[in-house]
């Protein structure tokens, strides 16, 4: 039991290490309009390590000499995160990653194979006692090369629970130390996946001996939420990507799961790694990189993620930033929050912005300012400082 990784935090009566292995340079690279460069790559490696995390899944060796030369040169740069490479349970995939992994610091080669009757059928065309053979297989070869190995189970959403339990117990038995059981198309939901941890934990042979993961597609928008309950149900890794990058409709988003189990800590009692002040400058970098732009909605480290305009929000949080906020912008390398000025301010927020750029109104002057700027609104989306001077000016008495 006292070796167990999942039970040790609370034997130990301490919150839970969930370690972050970020997948953005191998399934979020290979998604739509997200390729780099391998020097774009490396670059972005060094981001990922400066932002704290555990691992690094630097790419798939076997799908090209260069991605393999990329993998390789990371591999050897970068320090501080551990570094992981994909192989399918190939011998020729395996040789690939090690040899891409020579000389890392902490190397860990991750194979997979497809698990479920749909995958099995018609992608694999084999039995289950022939997927779990080649699994015992890719698992062995893999740690003749390195201690680490990772096992994952594609599409185990949608496999049988008892086969699931029985290949992630070979697994482990061939020297997997992290099973990593993939929601690959996105389907399943927080109840579920949570319950999938638990009957896994409750039901793997040795389970004690591994980390359980969890890998999250947001097909249906609940990589997050379903991240997150399987945490509940014991996952100890997380697997993610910035800017939840990633096939079709993306992974896990690493920033949102961190903040999620960073602001709701009292309820999770989980911690994380990461430098949570390098978010937003890590999630740029990656935008700068691919040319992909987030949504402005977009949770954390979209551009309206700390904006206010309505007239309501804005006087809430004058009064105090709790109101209309959960965390700090600086948290998470934001400058500040940010009061846009527009159709829906108010009288309040105004006062507030003027007085900010130096004027000094009373209270006539303020409602002859307010009427010129609410009939700028009609006209124009966003009123930035400079028309706000123009709009002052006149009505300023030492002016
Ligand atoms: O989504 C998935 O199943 C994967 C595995 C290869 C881990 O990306
Ligand atoms: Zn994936």
């Amino acid at each position: 039991m006292d070796n167990d990784p999942n039970v040790a935090d609370v034997a130990r009566n301490e919150s839970a290490r969930v370690a972050i292995f970020d997948t953005t340079l191998r399934d979020g690279e290979q998604s739509p309009g997200c390729s780099m460069t391998a020097k774009q790559k490396l670059r972005f490696a060094h981001a990922l390590s400066e932002l704290g995390v555990d691992m690094i899944e630097a790419g798939f060796p076997a799908s090209s000499d260069s991605d393999l030369q990329g993998c390789a040169e990371i591999a050897r740069d970068v320090r501080g995160a551990g570094i992981a490479t994909l192989a399918r349970c190939h011998t020729g995939d395996i040789e690939a990653c090690a040899r891409a992994l020579e000389d890392a610091e902490r190397p860990r080669i991750h194979v997979f194979i497809s698990t479920s009757p749909l995958h099995r059928e018609h992608k694999l065309q084999m039995s289950r006692d022939q997927v779990i053979e080649r699994a015992i297989m890719g698992v062995t070869l893999a740690r003749r090369y390195v201690e680490d190995v990772e096992f994952s189970a594609e599409d185990a959403l949608r496999t049988e629970p008892e086969f699931l339990a029985e290949i992630c117990s070979a697994a482990i038995a061939a020297g997997a130390r992290t099973l990593n059981i993939p929601d690959t198309v996105g389907y399943t939901t927080p109840g579920e996946i949570r319950a999938l941890f638990e009957y896994l934990r409750a039901n793997v042979k040795d389970a004690h001996k591994a980390v359980f993961s969890a890998h999250c597609h947001d097909d249906l928008g609940l990589a997050v939420a379903n991240s997150l309950a399987a945490i509940e149900g014991g996952a100890r890794q997380v697997e993610c990507t910035i800017n939840g990058i990633g096939e079709r409709a993306g992974n896990c988003a690493l920033e949102e799961i961190v903040m999620a189990l960073d602001v709701r800590r009292a309820y999770f009692d989980a911690t994380t790694g990461i430098d949570t002040t390098r978010l937003v400058p890590t999630s740029r970098l990656l935008t700068r990189i691919t040319g992909m732009n987030v949504q402005r909605n977009k949770a954390i480290v979209g551009a309206n993620a700390f904006a206010h305009e309505s007239g309501i929000h804005q006087h809430g949080m004058l009064k105090h930033r709790g109101t209309y906020e959960i965390l700090r912008p600086e948290a998470v390398g934001w400058a500040k929050s940010q009061m846009i000025m527009g159709r829906h301010s108010g009288r309040a927020a105004l006062a507030d912005r003027l007085k900010e750029l130096g004027f000094a109104l009373d209270e006539a002057q303020l409602n002859q300012v307010f009427g010129r700027f609410k009939a700028l609104t009609e006209k124009k989306r966003e009123v930035f400082d400079a028309d706000l001077e123009a709009l002052a000016l006149g009505s300023d008495a030492r002016n």
